[in-house]
């Protein structure tokens, strides 16, 4: 089938080259020239496990390609996916500005029939706006026949594990008002459920809604033990045990069921803010959501009082290392990491940072800038002279690090563990003094 591709960030591009790996026909488009051009010579702008090597073979084998040109990706698309960037407005609700413009530019193109996808997250109803603007242009263009189709097709790919999540989805929800587009859109989709999971097809309020409460669940569960993590603290118990304790309830389960520095990334902290947005907008009080956003909030607020109260507020003229900045491993985005909140409080007060990430350096960098920041290219070598280690990221070759090589190097055996990977007891007794997140 032959489908174009309108933004190709990580859910654009990822969405692309899967569908080209089918044996589809894509064209991957953005405003972004740099970006194009780079794509253009297999060069991936994001780090994803296994993305380049796939974008180079389909690339190579002419299925998928790069433009910054619309009109020539849509010249005999059957399929526009929107996949834009919709992040926060000024109130929390999500900007629709760029998946509108897109619209009123398919508007201003197409003479035949189109299935437009939206695969942004985006609120209730702006599959209606959508289709509104770009009946708009058509009827500007007296064009007003031109049939087209508007389609809610939520994206629920993670970071880090993106190509699997696409190729093998838990389901594929196709919010849609029209059965010809349905048709086309499980013709699309077959070979991405041949696993037997489903491809739900609903009405299209539910589906725009389904992404924000899919996200909203697991910030929810996430909040949920980090608020717990305290009451641990409190009563000596430790939340590795009751999240293992609970986790093996089939009801319950294990995964998103962490005590760490809170949600972060591109996602769960927009969409959770635009569905309490939603919500007011509706004359609702959105409770829980609420608290889950507090208990986030304050979340990175504890670990940085942790850390200031462990050097008595003093930390000017001090140096931290850090291992880890991007909001999770394996991904190099730095979206509303924590890393970002933690290292600007403590640059504020004066201290001086020795950073190492496995891939979020460049991406770190542009967001944190070079003041009072070492960028090390070696995890160990950031260690060297510093007053005490922070662990912001969970990256496996941080789980089982040379502790005594560690221990040289700090000036004092002092680790903040942000994601509790380490045993407390086992490093008590190597000597360190070990803060983690709700234990003992
Ligand atoms: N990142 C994720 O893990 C993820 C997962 C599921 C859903 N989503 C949703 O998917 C959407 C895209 O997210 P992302 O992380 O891929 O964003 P991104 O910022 O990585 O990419 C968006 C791209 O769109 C391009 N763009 C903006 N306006 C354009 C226009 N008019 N024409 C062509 N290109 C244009 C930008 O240049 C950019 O390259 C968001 O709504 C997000 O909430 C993201």
């Amino acid at each position: 089938m032959r489908i174009a591709v309108v933004g190709t960030g990580y859910v654009g591009l990822v969405t692309g080259t899967c569908f080209a790996d089918m044996g589809n026909d894509v064209w991957c488009v953005d405003i972004d020239r740099r970006k194009i051009d780079n794509l253009r010579r297999g060069v991936v702008p994001i780090f994803e496990p296994g993305l380049e090597e796939m974008v180079r073979r389909n690339a190579g084998q002419g299925r998928l390609r790069f433009t910054t040109d619309l009109a020539e990706a849509l010249a005999d698309a059957q399929f526009a996916f929107i996949a834009v960037g919709t992040p926060p407005d000024e109130d929390g609700s999500a900007d629709l500005r760029h998946v509108l413009a897109v619209a009123r530019q398919i508007g201003r193109l197409i003479d035949r029939h189109l299935v437009i996808v939206n695969k942004s997250t985006v609120p209730v109803a702006t599959a209606a706006r959508v289709r509104r603007a770009v009946r708009g242009e058509l009827v500007r263009r007296r064009k007003g026949t031109v049939p087209f189709d508007v389609v809610s097709n939520p994206e629920f790919l993670k970071e880090g594990d993106a190509i699997n999540d696409f190729a093998r989805p838990d389901r594929i929800v196709v919010g849609c008002d029209s059965e010809r587009a349905a048709g086309l859109m499980r013709q699309l989709y077959e070979p991405f459920v041949r696993n037997g999971h489903p491809l739900l097809v609903m009405d299209v309020a539910s589906a725009e809604l389904t992404k924000y409460a899919a996200n909203a669940m697991l910030a929810t569960r996430i909040s949920f033990m980090n608020e717990l993590s305290r009451l641990c603290e409190r009563v000596g118990a430790d939340i590795a045990q009751v999240r293992r304790g609970i986790g093996s309830d089939s009801r319950i389960g294990m995964p998103f069921l962490y005590a760490g520095l809170g949600y972060g990334g591109s996602c769960f902290p927009k969409d959770v803010k635009a569905l309490v947005q939603t919500s007011r907008q509706h004359g609702l009080r959105p409770l829980i959501l609420d608290a889950v956003e507090e208990v986030n909030r304050t979340q990175r607020a504890q670990f940085i009082a942790a850390i200031l109260s462990r050097f008595r507020g003093a930390v000017r003229g001090r140096t931290f290392a850090v291992w880890g900045l991007a909001f999770k491993p394996q991904t190099d985005d730095m979206r509303e990491a924590p890393a970002v909140d933690i290292i600007g409080a403590l640059r504020k007060k004066g201290a001086r940072l020795a950073v190492h990430d496995p891939v979020a350096m460049a991406t770190a960098r542009a967001v944190l800038g070079d003041r009072g920041i070492d960028y090390v290219p070696d995890a160990y070598d950031a260690l060297r002279g510093a007053d005490a280690l922070l662990l912001l990221t969970e990256w496996h070759q941080f789980r089982e690090p040379d502790f005594s090589r560690m221990k040289k190097l700090l000036k004092r055996p002092v680790i903040f563990d942000g994601r509790n990977q380490y045993d407390p007891a086992q490093l008590r007794q190597l000597g360190f003094t070990y803060h983690c997140i709700g234990r003992p």
